[in-house]
């Protein structure tokens, strides 16, 4: 299974194993970690899924133009490692890797 490790902005950490072919968002949400809304469920429209890509970032392939576009609306800055967790599937078995969770997504 791939794993996920969600860094909160008070520093901590939780490391999650996810099923193949499931986000990063809806692995927050099935988990009930904080600082991950998910808002409108994966459509990319509401930005509340925002996260920062600590590495492993060829693992996935650039944002969509919908994705690039929701990231210019997220309630935390934009960054160059920003990306929609909703979009981030990971599909390796072993894969893994490390998000950062950003103080606000309202
Ligand atoms: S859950 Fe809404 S944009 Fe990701």
């Amino acid at each position: 299974m791939p794993t996920v490790t969600y860094v909160f902005d008070d520093g901590s950490k939780q490391t999650v194993e996810l099923p193949v072919a499931m986000s990063v968002m809806r692995g927050a949400l099935a988990n009930q970690l904080p600082g991950i809304v998910g808002e409108c469920g994966g459509s990319t429209t509401c930005g509340t899924c925002h996260v920062y890509l600590d590495r492993s970032t060829e693992m996935f392939a650039p944002p969509t133009d919908d994705e690039d576009e929701m990231l210019e609306w997220t309630a935390a800055p934009r960054a160059g490692n920003s990306r929609l967790s909703c979009q981030l599937v990971p599909t390796q078995p072993g894969a893994e890797l490390v998000v950062r969770v950003p103080d606000k997504q309202v």
